[in-house]
C-alpha cells in the first residue's frame, strides 16, 4: 500500500487544491514574507501571508508578490477585529499610566515614546474590500467571523475561506457561517490567542482536547494548530480526526520568515523552551518566549493599553532594542513545540514533514498488520 496516498489526501487538501494537508501558519505584524509562502506552496502545502499589519492599498501588492513566486494555492490572512473596543475611549491619563510603567526601558534603550493620541490607520472593512479585489486563492482569518456578504462574495469569486477557533463554540459559529475549513488553535500555539466569543483567558484548551471537541462539533474539515512541528504531531492530529495541520513556530524559525536572526536563534536554543502567555506586549493575550520584559511586568498592577495601542506604545522601544541586539524587552513569539525545531529552510522542513509522516504512517500500518497476523495465529 502507498502510505503517502493514504495520509495526505483529505477533505481539506481537496477543498484547498493542495497536495499535503500542511498549512504554514500566517504571521501577522510583519513576520510573513512572500518567499516563505511560496516555498511552502511550491512544496505542496498551503503557504499563508499574515497581512493584518498591511494597509488596504498594500494588499494587492502582497497578492502580486506571492503570485510572482508560485502558481499554487496560498492564503492571505486578516484579523476581523483589528481594535479592542476600549481603544475608542482611551484617555491621556491611561496612556500616561501605561507609559510610566515602561518608561525605564525607554530610558535604558534610548527610545522616544510615540505621541498621544493613537490614530486608527485602517479598519478590517477597508482591508477586506482591497483583499477581495486582489482575490487570493484562500482567505484565512482570526478574531471573529466576517459578515455573510463577505463570505458570499468569497464563494462567488472562488476564494476558499478558513476561520480560526479556540473553543468548540467558536468552531460551531464558524461552521454555521459556512466557512470551508476551521483551524482549531490549541493553547500551545505561538502568537496571539484568536478568541472572539469569550475572553482569551477562558479559551485555553490544549490542542489534543480542542481538536476532538471541534471535530465532533462541526461539518467543515478541521485543521489542528498548536505545538505541532514534526511527523508525530501530524500523525497524532490526523488520528484525532483533523484533516490537516497548521504549523507556525517551525516555519517562523526558517530563513525565509521575517523574524529577526536573534529571534530565530532563540527559537532553536534553550530560551525557546520557555514560553508564556501575556497581554503586556500588545494588549491581547499572546504566547512569547519568557524574557526580561515578561518577567518584570508580570505583576498584577502592571498597567497596559488595549490592543493594538500597547504594541504601538512599545514599538519604538522594540526598534531601539533590536538595533542594540537586545532581546530583553521585545516580543519573541513562539509556541510550545520549539524543542522540535531542526530545519532552517522551509523547503527542507516541508520535505522532512512529508517523508517522515509517510514513514511513520507506513510503520504504524506494518505494526497493525503484524498484530493482526499475530492475533490470527494465536
Ligand atoms: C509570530 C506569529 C504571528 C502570528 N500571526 C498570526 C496571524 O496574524 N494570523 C493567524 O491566523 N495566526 C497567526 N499566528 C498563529 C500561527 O499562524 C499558527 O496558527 C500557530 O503558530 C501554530 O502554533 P505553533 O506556533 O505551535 O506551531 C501567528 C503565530 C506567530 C508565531
Amino acid at each position: 500500500m502507498n502510505a503517502s496516498i493514504a495520509w495526505n489526501a483529505t477533505a481539506f487538501t481537496r477543498r484547498m487544491g493542495i497536495e499535503y494537508p500542511i498549512v504554514q501558519g500566517p504571521f501577522g505584524g510583519g513576520f510573513s514574507s512572500a518567499q516563505l509562502v511560496a516555498a511552502v506552496s511550491n512544496a505542496g502545502g498551503l503557504g499563508s501571508f499574515g497581512a493584518n499589519a498591511q494597509a488596504p492599498d498594500e494588499l494587492a501588492g502582497v497578492v502580486r508578490s506571492v503570485r510572482a513566486l508560485t502558481t499554487k494555492p496560498f492564503a492571505v490572512n486578516l484579523w476581523v477585529s483589528t481594535h479592542d473596543e476600549a481603544v475608542a475611549g482611551l484617555t491621556r491619563a491611561a496612556y500616561d499610566k501605561a507609559l510610566a510603567g515602561v518608561r525605564r526601558y525607554f530610558d535604558e534603550f534610548g527610545a522616544e515614546p510615540p505621541e498621544f493620541p493613537y490614530q486608527v490607520r485602517y479598519t478590517f472593512a477597508e482591508q477586506i474590500r482591497a483583499l477581495l479585489d486582489a482575490s487570493p486563492p484562500v482567505f484565512s482569518f482570526i478574531f471573529g467571523i466576517p459578515s455573510r456578504d463577505i463570505l458570499i462574495e468569497c464563494r462567488r469569486k472562488g476564494i476558499a475561506t478558513v476561520g480560526t477557533a479556540t473553543t468548540a463554540e467558536e468552531a460551531h459559529a464558524l461552521d454555521a457561517a459556512g466557512v470551508d475549513a476551521i483551524v482549531a488553535s490549541g493553547f500551545e500555539a505561538g502568537g496571539h490567542r484568536a478568541s472572539f466569543l469569550k475572553p482569551a483567558e477562558e479559551s485555553l484548551t490544549g490542542t489534543f482536547s480542542l481538536v476532538t471537541q471541534v471535530v465532533d462539533a462541526v461539518k467543515a474539515p478541521v485543521v489542528a494548530a498548536g505545538g505541532i512541528a514534526d511527523a508525530r504531531g501530524i500523525v497524532a492530529a490526523l488520528a484525532l480526526g483533523a484533516q490537516g495541520v497548521q504549523i507556525g513556530t517551525a516555519f517562523l524559525a526558517c530563513d525565509e520568515s521575517n523574524a529577526t536572526a536573534m529571534h530565530k536563534s532563540m527559537l532553536f536554543g534553550e530560551a525557546g523552551r520557555h514560553t508564556v502567555l501575556t497581554r503586556h506586549f500588545t494588549g491581547r493575550l499572546a504566547r512569547s518566549i519568557r524574557n526580561r520584559f515578561v518577567e518584570e511586568t508580570s505583576t498584577a498592577d502592571f498597567a497596559f493599553l488595549p490592543y493594538p495601542v500597547q504594541g504601538w506604545l512599545l514599538k519604538p522601544l522594540a526598534q531601539a532594542a533590536i538595533a542594540k541586539g537586545s532581546a530583553d524587552v521585545i516580543p519573541l513569539w513562539a509556541g510550545q513545540g520549539a524543542h522540535l525545531l531542526r530545519h532552517t529552510k522551509a523547503s527542507d522542513l516541508m520535505a522532512a514533514l512529508v517523508s517522515e509522516t509517510s514513514a511513520l504512517v507506513g510503520m504504524r500500518e506494518k505494526q497493525l498488520t503484524a498484530e493482526d497476523a499475530g492475533d490470527a495465529e494465536g
